[in-house]
């Protein structure tokens, strides 16, 4: 599409952490594994892409749930969990800047000399160490995490959060997301949403693309014009 044809009015994009801008979901989805299998139970593909962007303790529930251990108690939960998160931390540790999303610090610094805002929406309370582990952490307008939200995804919460944070309607934010719940919380939410990974998983999402390093300022402002007009 011209640039020139179409005025866009984004206004700011809200990214996902776990597998958006890192590919620690790999990191999450080794640790749930393993927690798993301690359990006696063998995570399935359909478990691991009901676990991505939700909520450590819920994902616990979800686990307890599939495994058959509907009696612990909250203590042992909270040694599950526990467990599960120094498993995480352990794999998390080995990251550096090069393992930022290839191409997602020029986006960042493209957005900004657009003018367009950039918000972390995640549901991890360990983003703020992982940003700063690949050398994202000063690279946002706000940040909202796991340490802030009340409500899991696929509730919208953390999108809404961070666009209030920023001033603007969901109607003028794009989410780029690889779950299926954080799509489903974009959609919930009046987001313009992108997805990253398979379009047959992001079921609803505007757009899906494969890479991150696909995304681009035109790209995103070709889109929420398209948003906005009901054409995508
Ligand atoms: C999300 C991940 O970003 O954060 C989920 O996609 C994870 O897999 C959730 O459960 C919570 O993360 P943390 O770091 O608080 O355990
Ligand atoms: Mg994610």
């Amino acid at each position: 599409m011209n640039s020139t044809l179409y005025t866009s009015s984004l206004q700011a994009v809200i990214f996902d952490l776990d597998g958006v801008l890192v590919d620690t979901a790999r990191f999450h989805d080794q640790a749930w594994a393993e927690l798993a299998l301690g359990l006696g139970y063998v995570l399935t593909e359909t478990d691991r892409h009901a676990l991505k962007g939700r909520s450590r303790a819920d994902s616990l529930e979800y686990l307890l749930e599939k495994a058959g251990w509907n009696d612990a108690d909250p203590s042992q939960k909270s040694r599950w969990l526990q467990a599960k998160n120094a498993r995480y931390l352990e794999l998390v540790e080995a990251l550096t800047p090069q393992d930022a999303a290839q191409g997602a610090l020029v986006l960042l610094d493209q957005l900004k000399s657009q003018g367009i805002k950039t918000a972390l929406g995640s549901a991890s309370q360990n983003a703020a160490k992982v940003l700063q582990k690949i050398g994202l952490d000063s690279c946002f307008d706000t940040v909202v995490d796991g340490t802030r939200t009340t409500r899991s995804k696929p509730d919208p919460q953390v999108f809404w959060m961070a666009a209030q944070d920023l001033g603007y309607e969901p109607a003028h934010c794009a989410v780029v997301e690889d779950a299926l719940a954080g799509v489903q919380a974009a959609l919930a939410g009046g987001f313009l949403t992108i997805g990253l990974g398979d379009a047959s998983v992001l079921l609803g999402a505007h757009r899906v693309v494969h890479q991150f390093s696909e995304l681009s300022v035109q790209g995103l402002q070709a889109w929420h014009f398209a948003f906005n007009h009901n054409n995508t």
